[in-house]
């Protein structure tokens, strides 16, 4: 049973007890339940990479229909591992943006009708903000302040996070984001979809220093990032190789080196300008063994912490939906689960329309 307290009229519930959170917004449906008090009581993910490969790249009405299929015997097989019933809930939380539209939808009515069948509130979350959270997932989790590096398919951003919902955007991409990069690059030297972790995976056998890349926009001031220009310098380094498997693994070991680097020089220019301690990685691209091993050095030689969500847990997954969707409700936000009417309603209260 939950201890969800109920509000008085007009007071925005806060909800303690298990949150069930739910991700749709692009190829993975996580289902997730997590509780302040206890953590994270279960968690699964269903990858559609598989639907999608032949294409070479996601296929938004494909994703949209196998999340239908996907999303409720995932939620039963999740409730099961936590050992909870559909009515031990204390809210629903899902990805309510950014993402793929149908994708969302998928995830989003879902929640909205379980919620309003529990009669429990239910929370859309920021998708992005489910991976800024995601490594409070972790023991020892990280307390703000703190400098994240948001390295996802669509978003290389180094952002200061200062709070819960207290985001100042310090960098961001000019064009390709980082996981972008690595998959775009991948496909141009003729690795399957998806491109990053088989590049990464390639680049472990790849000799360093054979090819070495720019470091995108490091030789001035700032913490934009820009990863189109170095993928066709890869394809043009591929291009005049001998197109051998030796080569193509020394070309995947330098674009990583060079992605990784420039990753890591930025990171330590935000904690500079901000003066924060701690790092936190987070998005898929924090998967990647090197930037980890490289982030792990430069904060021993500068004496900052960094913190890493388990890799399970940097790529899209529903346990970030869950905690971040936990905290918000259990701050009081929330929108109500069930179609309302406004029984008392101050005329003068309505939003004027034009001049
Ligand atoms: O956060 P995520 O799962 O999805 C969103 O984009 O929101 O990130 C997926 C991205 C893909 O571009 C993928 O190629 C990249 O993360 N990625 C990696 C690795 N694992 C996933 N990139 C480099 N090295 C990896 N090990
Ligand atoms: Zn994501």
């Amino acid at each position: 049973m939950t201890d969800q307290t109920i509000a008085k009229p007009g007071e925005p519930a806060v909800v303690t007890g298990p949150v069930l959170g739910i991700e749709t917004s692009c190829d993975e449906t996580g289902v997730a339940v997590y509780d302040r008090a206890r953590g994270l009581l279960a968690h699964r993910l269903y990858s559609q990479i598989r639907l999608h490969a032949d294409y070479g790249g996601v296929v938004p009405e494909l994703a949209s229909r196998d999340h239908v299929r996907k999303l409720l015997p995932l939620v039963r097989q999740t409730l099961a591992d936590a050992g909870l019933q559909l009515d031990d809930l204390a809210g629903v939380a899902y990805t309510a943006g950014p993402g793929l539209a149908g994708a969302l939808l998928v995830g989003a009515a879902a929640a909205r009708a379980l919620a309003w069948a529990l009669q429990r509130p239910a929370i859309g979350v920021h998708h992005m903000e489910g991976h800024l959270l995601a490594p409070m997932l972790e023991a020892d989790p990280p307390e703000p302040p703190y400098v994240a590096l948001l390295v996802s398919g669509g978003h290389s951003m180094l952002v200061e996070v200062t709070g819960i919902g207290r985001y100042r955007l310090l960098g961001d991409t000019l064009d390709d984001a980082a996981g972008e990069a690595f998959d775009k690059t991948a496909k141009l030297i003729g690795l399957p979809y998806p491109g990053g972790p088989a590049l990464a995976r390639l680049a472990e056998e790849g000799r360093p220093g054979r090819f070495r890349f720019a470091r995108p926009m490091t030789d001035r001031p700032g913490l934009d990032f820009s990863f189109s220009g170095l993928k066709t310098q890869v394809l043009l380094a591929w291009q005049a190789s001998d197109g051998g498997e030796a080569t193509r693994a020394d070309l995947a070991r330098g674009f990583e080196d060079a992605v990784v680097e420039t990753l890591a020089i930025k990171c330590r220019r935000a904690l500079a300008a901000t003066g924060a301690r701690r790092l936190v990685i987070a998005g898929g691209v924090g998967a990647n063994r090197r930037l980890r091993a490289q982030l792990a050095e430069a904060a021993e030689a500068d004496g900052f912490r960094v913190h890493f969500p388990r890799p399970a847990f940097c790529t899209d997954n529903g346990a970030m939906i869950a905690l971040a969707g936990a905290l918000r409700l259990a701050a009081g936000q929330h929108a109500d689960p069930a179609i309302a009417v406004r029984p008392r309603w101050e005329l003068e209260s309505l939003e004027a329309v034009g001049a």
